[in-house]
């Protein structure tokens, strides 16, 4: 695949096939992920692929913490509280998409919930891939991670795999790392659902839109 189209046609997945994702191509998904650049080679990145029982668990404990009321304690604040007004706009357009593609209006409080709920299940995703960083490292190594992330979402398309990634699933950490047996000196960044996208599916319909190149782009000659 062109690294062009791989980039633009990468789109975040949340519906996928009852197909699971052979080992071989999760290996090599990721052994091509690793190729990213990181400050001095440091690749402060430390993954878990997640699938079968052990993922049924993850997802069933997150789920059952949801329903006993425990708040989302996650090991990082992903946005600043003041989350400025034109990200706030971006935001909202970004959730009128998703509800929009799956005819769900904005009162429809309990589809919105049930939509929201299919996050701790990886969307039906055979596979997760759990991302952690040692907690001690500072921002130039989560620059790093980030680097690897997408490296990871490209490679997948690369192997006729889509991914969706995602921080809903860094929400209960502890429950991840109890599973995993990871202790907290490991911080978990997000999940990355990675399988066999189904295209038929509505949520897989719609594109979020990006700002053309001016609106972000200074040019000095
Ligand atoms: C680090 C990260 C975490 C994300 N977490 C979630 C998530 O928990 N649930 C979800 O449905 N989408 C999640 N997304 C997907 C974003 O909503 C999506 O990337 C954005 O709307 C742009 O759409 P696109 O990925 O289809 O281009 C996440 C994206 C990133 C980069």
């Amino acid at each position: 695949m062109d690294v062009l189209d791989a980039i633009i046609g990468r789109a975040s997945t949340r519906a996928f096939l009852d197909r699971p994702v052979s080992r071989g191509i999760l290996h090599k998904i990721l052994d091509t992920a690793r190729w990213a650049p990181s400050g001095v080679n440091s690749q402060p990145w430390q993954v878990c692929v997640v699938t079968g029982e052990s993922k049924q668990r993850i997802s069933d404990s997150i789920v059952a913490a949801m329903e006993a009321g425990h708040k989302p304690n996650p090991d990082y604040r992903y946005y600043t509280k003041e989350f400025p007004e034109l990200y706030r706009e971006r935001q909202v357009a970004c959730g009128k998409a998703l509800y929009g593609a799956l005819g769900i209006q904005r009162e429809d409080k309990q589809r919105r919930k049930e939509q929201w709920m299919k996050n701790y299940h990886g969307f039906g995703a055979p596979a997760e891939i759990f991302i952690f960083i040692e907690s001690i490292m500072e921002k130039g190594s989560w620059l790093d991670m980030g680097m690897f992330v997408q490296n990871i979402m490209l490679a997948a398309r690369g192997c006729g795999v889509e991914t969706c990634p995602q921080a809903a699933l860094a929400e209960f950490p502890d429950i991840v790392r109890n599973e995993l047996k990871i202790d907290s000196s490991r911080h978990l960044i997000c999940g990355i659902a990675v399988g066999y996208a189904d295209f038929t599916d509505p949520v897989n319909q719609y594109r979020t839109e990006r700002e053309s190149v001016d609106q972000f782009t200074e040019w000095f000659d």
